[in-house]
C-alpha cells in the first residue's frame, strides 16, 4: 500500500492504540473501572496532540483503509483494531473536535467496546460527529444481504409523506418543510441508530412508488453522499433532491404507472415526459431547493449522454442526478416485483458493474458498490474486538 508518513501520524496511532485499550478494557471489566478512566483520559491527552497539529480529528474507513488527514495510515495492530471497531459498528466516518472532555470521549470509547449486536445507540455528541451508515441485514439465500429500504419509517412521517404527494396530486401548494424534517430525520437516523427507526415493522403495504422507491433513493443518496464526506446543506438538498425526484410521475396517469407488461410506444412517450414535468413543477414551486429542480429533469440522462430527456448539445450531470441514476439502478434491480425475481446481490453488482462508465458515471459506482460490499463482508459477527 503507497503511504507517505505524515508528521501527526504517530500521534494519531498512539491515539488508536489508548482507545482501543481502553475499549477492550471497558469490554473486560466495566466503563467506570479505574482502568479504563486512566486510558481514556490518556487517550484524550493524545488527542489534544493532534488537535495541536491538525485543528480536528477525522477518521475514515474507505476500502478496509483507515484514512486520517487524507491519508492512508500505515496498518499496525492497534489501527487495525480501531479499524475493525468502528466497521462493525457501522461507522465509516469519525469526527471529533477540539473541546471533547472526558466523559464525551468514554460514549465513544464504549460504543468502540461493545458487541454490535448489542444495541448501541450511537449518536453525535457536542465535539463528536459519527458518519454512520444505516442498514440492516437481511438473509437471502443463506447469505446475509445488505437492506436500505426504509420501509421501516416512524408512522407519521410515512403518513406525511402520503399527504404531500396527495397535494401535489391535487396540484395544492407543496409543503416543503415536511419533506425537510423526513429527510433530516433520515440524516440523523444515518448518524444514530434511533429505536425508532429499528422497532417498526419490516414492512409496510404501501405503494411502492409513492412511497417506498422515494425513501429509499433518499437513503442510497445519502449513503452514496456521506461516502464522499458531503455533509451540511449539500446533503439536505441531495436527500430533498432524492425524494423529490420522481414527483413528475403524479401527472403521468395512474394505468401507465402501474402497468405491469411493457409499455407502448405511446405510453412510454408519456412516460419519458415525467422529469420534465417533474422539474416544471419544482420549479414554479417556492422554497425546494434548485438541486431538486436538476435531479428531476436529469435523473434519466445517462452518462453516455444517452437517456432522457435529449438534449441538443451534451449535458452535463448533477453529482446529485447520477448519484440518483446509480441508486435508480440499484433499487429497480433490488425491488422485488411480483412477475420477476428480486435479484441477488452479486448479480446486481456485476450488472451494475457493467454499467459503469455506460449507463453510470464510474467512480461514483465503483464508490457505490464498495458501500455495499463493505457492509455486506462486514456482517456484524461475534469477534470479539480485541
Ligand atoms: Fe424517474
Ligand atoms: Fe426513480
Amino acid at each position: 500500500m503507497r503511504h507517505h508518513s505524515h508528521p501527526a501520524e504517530s500521534y494519531f496511532q498512539t491515539w488508536a492504540r489508548l482507545l482501543t485499550t481502553a475499549a477492550a478494557n471497558a469490554a473486560l471489566y466495566h466503563p467506570q473501572h479505574r482502568q479504563v478512566l486512566r486510558l481514556n483520559r490518556q487517550t484524550l491527552e493524545a488527542l489534544q496532540k493532534i488537535f495541536a497539529q491538525q485543528g480536528s480529528l477525522t477518521v475514515k474507513i474507505i476500502d478496509e483503509q483507515v484514512i486520517f488527514a487524507d491519508q492512508p495510515v500505515m496498518n499496525n495492530l492497534s489501527v487495525e483494531r480501531l479499524q475493525n471497531a468502528l466497521t462493525r459498528n457501522g461507522i465509516s466516518h469519525l469526527h471529533i473536535e477540539p473541546g471533547i472532555y472526558a466523559e464525551e470521549l468514554l460514549g465513544l470509547v464504549n460504543i468502540l467496546s461493545k458487541n454490535p449486536d448489542i444495541q448501541t445507540n450511537i449518536s453525535d455528541s457536542e465535539h463528536i460527529a459519527y458518519g454512520r451508515v444505516a442498514i440492516r441485514y437481511q438473509q437471502t439465500a443463506g447469505r446475509s444481504a445488505p437492506v436500505l429500504d426504509l420501509s421501516d419509517i416512524v408512522g407519521f412521517e410515512a403518513d406525511r409523506y402520503m399527504d404531500i404527494y396527495d397535494r401535489v396530486k391535487k396540484k395544492q401548494k407543496l409543503e416543503l418543510s415536511g419533506i425537510e424534517e423526513i429527510v433530516s430525520g433520515f440524516i440523523n437516523a444515518f448518524n444514530s441508530q434511533s429505536e425508532a427507526f429499528l422497532a417498526i415493522a419490516p414492512l409496510r403495504s404501501m405503494d411502492e412508488y409513492t412511497y417506498t422507491h422515494s425513501t429509499n433513493i433518499c437513503m442510497l443518496n445519502l449513503a452514496q453522499a456521506k461516502v464522499l464526506g458531503i455533509e451540511g446543506q449539500l446533503l439536505n438538498d441531495i436527500g430533498i433532491a432524492a425524494m423529490l425526484h420522481d414527483v413528475g410521475k403524479m401527472f403521468i396517469s395512474p394505468e401507465i404507472l402501474s402497468k405491469s407488461e411493457q409499455l407502448n410506444e405511446d405510453e412510454w412517450r408519456i412516460m419519458q415526459q415525467h422529469p420534465r414535468l417533474g422539474a416544471e413543477y419544482l420549479i414554479n414551486t417556492p422554497g425546494v431547493p434548485r438541486l431538486a429542480v436538476v435531479t428531476a429533469f436529469e435523473h434519466h440522462m445517462r452518462y453516455d449522454h444517452q437517456g432522457y430527456p435529449q438534449t441538443t448539445q451534451p449535458w452535463p450531470q448533477h453529482l446529485a442526478s447520477q448519484m440518483t441514476a446509480i441508486s435508480d439502478t440499484y433499487d429497480a434491480m433490488r425491488t422485488h416485483r411480483a412477475y420477476e425475481e428480486a435479484l441477488e446481490l452479486d448479480q446486481i453488482m456485476a450488472i451494475m458493474l457493467d454499467l459503469a462508465g455506460t449507463k453510470l458515471h464510474p467512480q461514483l459506482t465503483y464508490s457505490f458498490l464498495q458501500v455495499l460490499s463493505g457492509f455486506d463482508k462486514n456482517t456484524p459477527d461475534q469477534n470479539n474486538i480485541c
